[in-house]
C-alpha cells in the first residue's frame, strides 16, 4: 500500500495544477487519471483541439474574404482536413506530454487508471489502494445529452465527435447556441459547411452581457450563420442519407423539418462523478448532481473537490484557480478564489469576452453603476486591419468607484480582457484606467477609451 499527503483524482486543468502546487509546497502527492494521458477535458477533447480548429480554418477564411482587400491573393486555395486535424492532434499531444513532465518535475506519482474512493483517506486504482491525508476530486464533466438523440458520435455528435470529423459537412446543425455550439459552428462553416444553429431562448449566449449578444448574434448572421432561435429540437430521424430533425417553437406550436448531415448537440455539461464511490462515502451531491463545497471542502472530513464537477462556471482557468488555493489550503496555507474576477472567451471571429458583472445582473440585483462604450470602428488599428467590427463596454459601480464588469467583441478581445482582469484585481475604477497610458495605435486603446467614456471624456463622436 502507498501512502501519500494528497491523492487527486482526475488529471485536468483542476487536478493537474492543484498537483503541481502540492509538489511545490512539499506534499507526497499522486495523481490519479483514467483517461490514458493527462490534461483532461480542456487538452484532450476541449479548450486546446477546438482552438487549433479554430484558427486553422480562421486563417483559411482571412485567407478567402479578407486578404485579396488588403492586396494579398491566392490562387487554388483549398483545405486539406486530414492535416488540419493533424496538427490539432499535434498541439493536444504536446501539451499533455508537457503536463506529464511537470508531474514528473514536481515529484508528483502519476497513476494510471480509475480511482474510486473506499473510505475517507483509501482511494483504489484497479488491484492498488492508495492511503492517503487528503482526497481532491477533479473529475470534471461530460457532454449534457439532449433526451432522444442519442450521441453515436458520428452523425449526431458531442463536441468530442465534432472536433473529430473526417469530412467537411454539407449540412450541419447544432443544438445550442452557447460557447461549443458557436465555436465549433463557426470552424465548420467557415470550412464550407452550412449551419444552422437551434436555441432553445430567443437569444443566444444567455449568460453574457445582453448588448454584446445582440451584437455578437448580428456578426454570425452576417458571417453567414443560420439561427432558429426560440425553437426546441423534438427528435432526429436517422435515414441512410440524412439525418431530419424536427424543431417547433419553443413554446409549442407547429413543427418543421430540417435536413443536416451532422447534428452537434452542444446544450451544456454535467458533473462527472460516476463509479467514484462518492454514495459509498457520503459525499453530498446537489440537485443538479454537482459536488456540494464549501471552500473546496466537501462534507466530508478530508475530502475535497474542485473544477467542473463542483458548481460554477465550467472552465478551465476556473478549475485551475481552485487547484492550485485548494493545494495551498491543504499544505496550511491561505488559498482563495476571486469568483467576481473569472473571464469568459467564445474564441470565435471576431472573439467576445467578458468579466464581472453584466447590465443585466447590476439592474437586476439593483446596483447603481456608470457604463462607458466604444466602438472600434472608430479605433486606428481595427482600421488599419480591416477589423473594426464590435465594441468594448466598461461597468463602474456608482457608489464605490471600481469597475465592476466589462464585455467585449472584436478581434483580439481575448487578449485584452486580462488587462481589466488586473484592474478589476486591484480594485481600479474607471479613471485608473483611463489615466493609463496606452500604446497607440493598439486595439487596447479602445479599452482605455470605454474607461473615459465612464466619465464622459471619450473620444468617440
Ligand atoms: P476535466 O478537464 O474534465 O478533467 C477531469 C479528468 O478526470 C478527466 O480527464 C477524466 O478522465 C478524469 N476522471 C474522471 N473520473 C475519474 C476517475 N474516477 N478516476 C480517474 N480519472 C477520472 N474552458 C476554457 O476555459 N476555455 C476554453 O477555450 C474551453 N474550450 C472548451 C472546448 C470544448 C469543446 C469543451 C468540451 C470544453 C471547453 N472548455 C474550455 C471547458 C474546459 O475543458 C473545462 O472547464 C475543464 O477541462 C475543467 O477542468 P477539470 O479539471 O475540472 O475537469
Ligand atoms: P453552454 O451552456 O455554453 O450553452 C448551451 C446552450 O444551449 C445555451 O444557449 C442553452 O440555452 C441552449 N440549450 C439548452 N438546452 C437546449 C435545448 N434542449 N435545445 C436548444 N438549446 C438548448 O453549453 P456548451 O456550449 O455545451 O458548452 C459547455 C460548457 O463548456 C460551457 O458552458 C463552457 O463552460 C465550456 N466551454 C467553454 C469554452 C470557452 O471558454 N471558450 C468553449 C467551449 C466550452
Amino acid at each position: 500500500m502507498s501512502s501519500y499527503d494528497l491523492v487527486i483524482i482526475g488529471g485536468g486543468p483542476g487536478g493537474y495544477n492543484c498537483a503541481i502546487r502540492a509538489g511545490q509546497l512539499g506534499l507526497n502527492t499522486a495523481i490519479v487519471e483514467k483517461r490514458g494521458k493527462l490534461g483532461g477535458t480542456c487538452l484532450n477533447v476541449g479548450c486546446i483541439p477546438s482552438k487549433a480548429l479554430l484558427h486553422a480554418s480562421e486563417y483559411y477564411e482571412a485567407a478567402r474574404k479578407t486578404f485579396p482587400a488588403m492586396g494579398v491573393n491566392f490562387t487554388n486555395l483549398s483545405v486539406d482536413l486530414a492535416r488540419m486535424q493533424n496538427q490539432k492532434e499535434d498541439a493536444v499531444d504536446g501539451l499533455t506530454k508537457g503536463v506529464e513532465f511537470l508531474m514528473k518535475k514536481n515529484k508528483v506519482d502519476y497513476i494510471k487508471g480509475e480511482g474510486k474512493i473506499v473510505a475517507p483517506g483509501r482511494v483504489q486504482v484497479g488491484s492498488q489502494t492508495l492511503e492517503t491525508k487528503n482526497i481532491v476530486i477533479a473529475t470534471g464533466s461530460v457532454p449534457a445529452e439532449l433526451k432522444g438523440v442519442d450521441f453515436d458520435e458520428e452523425r449526431i455528435v458531442s463536441s468530442t465527435g465534432g472536433l473529430a470529423l473526417s469530412k467537411i459537412p454539407g449540412k450541419l446543425i447544432v443544438i445550442g447556441a452557447g460557447y461549443i455550439g458557436l465555436e465549433l459552428g463557426s470552424v465548420w462553416r467557415r470550412l464550407g459547411a452550412e449551419v444552422t444553429v437551434v436555441e432553445f431562448l430567443d437569444r443566444i449566449t444567455p449568460t453574457m452581457d445582453g448588448e454584446i449578444s445582440n451584437h455578437f448574434h448580428r456578426i454570425l448572421k452576417k458571417q453567414g450563420m443560420l439561427f432558429e432561435l426560440g425553437q426546441k429540437v423534438t427528435g432526429v430521424e436517422k435515414t441512410r442519407n440524412s439525418l431530419k430533425v424536427t424543431i417547433e417553437p419553443a413554446q409549442g406550436g407547429q413543427g418543421r423539418v430540417l435536413e443536416a448531415d451532422i447534428v452537434l448537440v452542444s446544450i451544456g455539461r454535467k458533473p462527472y462523478t460516476q463509479g467514484l464511490g462518492l454514495e459509498g462515502v457520503g459525499v453530498r451531491l446537489d440537485q443538479r448532481g454537482f459536488i456540494e463545497t464549501d471552500h473546496f471542502q466537501t462534507n466530508v472530513a478530508g475530502v475535497y473537490a474542485i473544477g467542473d464537477c463542483t458548481p460554477g462556471p465550467m472552465l478551465a482557468h476556473k478549475a485551475e484557480e481552485e487547484g492550485a488555493a485548494v493545494a495551498q489550503i491543504i499544505a496550511g496555507q491561505w488559498g482563495h478564489v476571486n469568483y467576481d474576477v473569472i473571464p469568459g472567451v467564445v474564441y470565435t471571429y471576431p472573439e467576445a469576452a467578458g468579466v464581472g458583472k453584466t447590465e443585466e445582473e447590476l439592474k437586476a440585483a439593483g446596483i447603481a453603476y456608470k457604463v462607458g462604450k466604444f466602438n472600434f470602428a472608430a479605433n486606428s488599428r481595427a482600421r488599419t486591419n480591416h477589423e473594426t467590427e464590435g465594441m468594448v463596454k466598461i461597468l463602474e459601480d456608482e457608489k464605490t468607484k471600481r469597475v465592476i464588469g466589462a464585455h467585449m467583441i472584436g478581434v483580439g478581445v481575448g487578449e485584452m480582457i486580462g488587462e481589466i482582469c488586473v484592474a478589476m484585481e486591484f480594485g481600479a475604477s474607471a479613471e485608473d484606467i483611463a489615466r493609463t497610458c496606452h500604446a497607440h495605435p493598439t486595439m487596447t486603446e479602445a479599452i482605455r477609451e470605454a474607461a473615459k467614456g465612464v466619465d464622459g471624456w471619450t473620444m468617440q463622436a
